[in-house]
């Protein structure tokens, strides 16, 4: 996948859950295609560290790591501040992409042995507020700080990282799925609410990469790799598009998930899943 550098060239540049994975590919893309200066948020401290000296080695004086957790708004509003500052006062891209994938079951199901199978319990309210705090409001502090922040400046970009889970609700990811279509709405309300201030949204699916978010699962064959992603994540983002899809599954599921024509096929395909899923066999 090609991604237009001259794009990138010269930007300021903020990734969140940047220490492993899509983020930190996110990163090493946008410093290659010679953005000037980028900051690595993350609540991994070690991660982080390890990522943010190796690059600042490759990249002097361009990276900066900031130690954040974004389920809470102040650590958002104070990692936005300290990257302005290195910045010299101006953000062109915050790419809201720290999540997790949260499998388990709605409620205990009837064989319990499925919960051994499958890997996770029966979720609780407490699981499902943890998940919507990462997946949702992780993502909306970002967007509210940094908002009117690119608005004064003139213009800027954010794009959320949701997942075509969002469009393909996937059985026993039931909390996942809700917190990345709701992130998906919010996000593409924004992007016209926003667009005459001159600020891009987008929402973006990496597509099934290889990545810690697949620890203790088998990962599907033809994963793509985080620098795969990260590319065609960058590519979009140069075209300004809407919804960017980081593979050919989301493609195709997101043309028939709403479908009235098709409806049989999400059905089969995710009733499949289902079934499978249940036999401790977690395909996607
Ligand atoms: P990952 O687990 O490798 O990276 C996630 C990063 O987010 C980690 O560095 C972690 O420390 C950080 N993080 C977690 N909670 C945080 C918090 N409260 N505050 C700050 N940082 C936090 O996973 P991956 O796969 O790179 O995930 C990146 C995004 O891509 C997520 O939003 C995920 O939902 C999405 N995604 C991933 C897919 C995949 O197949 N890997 C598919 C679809 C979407």
């Amino acid at each position: 996948m090609e991604v237009n550098k001259k794009y990138f060239a010269g930007k300021t540049a903020i990734v969140t859950g940047a220490a492993s994975g899509i983020g930190l590919a996110l990163i090493e893309e946008l410093l290659a295609c010679g953005t000037n200066k980028v900051v690595l948020a993350d609540f991994n401290r070690a991660n982080l560290e390890k990522h943010m000296t190796r690059l600042a080695g490759q990249y002097p004086g361009k990276v900066k790591g900031i130690l954040c957790d974004v389920t809470h708004e102040e650590n958002v509003k104070s990692m936005i501040v300290d990257a302005l500052d290195f910045f010299g006062g101006k953000i062109d891209l915050l790419i809201n992409n720290a999540g997790a994938g949260f499998a388990g079951c709605f409620v205990a199901p009837a064989d319990p042995d499925v919960i051994d199978k499958i890997g996770c319990r029966a979720q609780t309210n407490e699981d499902w507020e943890k998940a919507f705090a990462l997946n949702f409001y992780g993502a909306l502090y970002g967007c509210r700080e940094a908002i009117p922040l690119m608005r004064k400046q003139g213009g800027g970009q954010i794009v959320n990282i949701i997942s075509g889970i969002a469009f393909y609700n996937m059985p026993y990811q039931s909390m996942y799925a809700a917190t990345k279509a709701a992130l998906n709405a919010m996000t593409l309300s924004l992007r016209a609410e926003f667009w005459d201030d001159n600020i891009k949204i987008s929402s973006a699916t990496p597509g099934t990469t290889a990545t810690a978010i697949w620890e203790g699962k088998s990962m599907p064959k033809g994963i793509q790799t985080p620098q795969q992603s990260a590319r065609k994540i960058l590519a979009g983002i140069a075209e300004n598009k809407r919804i960017i899809f980081g593979d050919d599954g989301d493609i195709s599921g997101s043309k028939n998930c709403f479908n009235d024509d098709c409806q049989e096929i999400p059905d089969q395909y995710l009733l499949n899943i289902a079934r499978q899923r249940r036999t401790g066999n977690f395909i996607v």
